[in-house]
């Protein structure tokens, strides 16, 4: 097998010092293979977007991680700002759920593109121009001649998505990072969305972390998914198992917590009981205790670890619950 686009390992993000230091991720592990989109999903809070800010280099102040973060073959946990800039604009793409975050609200389009391609390219202006007009038109963004003229705020919110998607694309990263995307747009333009993002993960190559609450999003667009909770992964693998077999109480409560469940599945909408716990006040022993129908004394102290199933030879599916998965599927199904 090719080794991975990223390889995360035992990433760990913290706050603060001495006792009030807090452990906002706990020693998170994932890999994004090339040319696969990768959803990081879990409810608000859980780290999702802090574990790609620590990826990409781009903590608040005061936080530290460690760990490793293997992109292409280096390291990007100790990178130095400045290094950490190159690789951010020529290396990894990034997609935010607010598009005027990643366009200047002053700049005419074609000029960022150009900039940005010119700056990490080394492109001329008429080249880095001839590619900007190839990467509006690859968004499907209607007159892209046109669109270059403009200003961010004389395209709706989609179309500025899809700008800034091209913004992301220009210099061809090996990684697109992707934090809640659609999350702002309506149902329809997010679809359109979610569409493009596919259609050029398959067609350049490109790998995709995609950040969402949104667990429709996560299993029409996702290849494989990694669901966080309180700053840990706790289920991972293909977005088709995890959907089907959910092994992780959490897992299956999100699912269960779906309001769309299908015309042959027609179980009512159950919400998750309680609300996640702040990084600050994470329960011992396993962190989603308080609020699982499944949980044990033991649950309460002894924090569980990983544990593979489905089986040999297919693809690697975890979660980290003490239950017998056969136990907890005939109590819920
Ligand atoms: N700037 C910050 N300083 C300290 N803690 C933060 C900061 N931003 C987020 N956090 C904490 O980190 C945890 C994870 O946040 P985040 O990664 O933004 O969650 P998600 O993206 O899954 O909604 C939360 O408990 C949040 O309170
Ligand atoms: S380890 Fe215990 S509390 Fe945690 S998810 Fe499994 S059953 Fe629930
Ligand atoms: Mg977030």
């Amino acid at each position: 097998m090719t080794t991975p686009a990223l390889s995360v390992r035992n990433l760990r993000v913290s706050v603060g010092s001495g006792e009030s230091e807090v452990e906002i991720l706990r020693g998170v592990d994932f890999d994004v293979r090339r040319g696969e989109i990768l959803g990081i999903a879990g409810e608000s809070g859980s780290g999702k977007t802090m574990a790609m800010r620590a990826v990409l280099g781009l903590l608040p102040h005061g936080a530290r991680a460690t760990g490793s973060a293997v992109l292409d073959g280096r390291d990007l946990v100790g990178l130095s700002q400045s290094e950490l800039r190159t690789i951010r604009g020529r290396h990894i793409g990034m997609v935010f759920q607010d598009p005027t975050t990643s366009l200047h609200p002053m700049l005419r389009i074609g000029r960022q593109l150009t900039d940005h391609m010119r700056k990490h390219l080394g492109l001329r202006r008429a080249e880095a121009e001839r590619r900007a007009l190839d990467l509006l038109d690859d968004v499907r963004l209607p007159d892209p001649e046109q669109a270059m003229g403009r200003y961010p705020h004389q395209f709706s919110g989609g179309m500025r998505q899809r700008i800034a998607i091209a913004a992301a694309l220009a210099c061809n990263p090996t990684l697109i990072v992707a934090d809640e995307p659609t999350t702002a747009l309506d149902v329809t333009v997010q679809a359109g969305v979610l569409a493009l993002l596919r259609r050029l993960c398959d067609e350049h190559g490109t790998s995709i972390v995609m950040i969402t609450h949104d667990l429709g999003v996560l299993s029409e667009l996702c290849d494989r998914v990694s669901v966080f909770y309180s700053g840990s992964v706790i289920e991972s693998g293909s977005t088709r198992d995890v959907m089907d077999h959910a092994r992780h109480p959490y897992t299956r409560a999100l699912l269960d917590a779906l309001p769309d469940q299908g015309l042959d599945d027609l179980r009512p909408m159950v919400p998750i009981a309680g609300t996640a716990p702040s990084a600050a006040d994470r329960p011992a022993g396993c962190a989603f205790h308080p609020r699982c129908r499944f949980a044990t004394v033991p649950c309460q102290t002894d924090p569980p670890g990983p544990r593979a199933t489905g089986p040999d030879g297919a693809e690697p599916h975890t979660f980290s619950c003490t239950v017998d998965p056969f136990e907890l599927r005939s109590v819920v199904r």
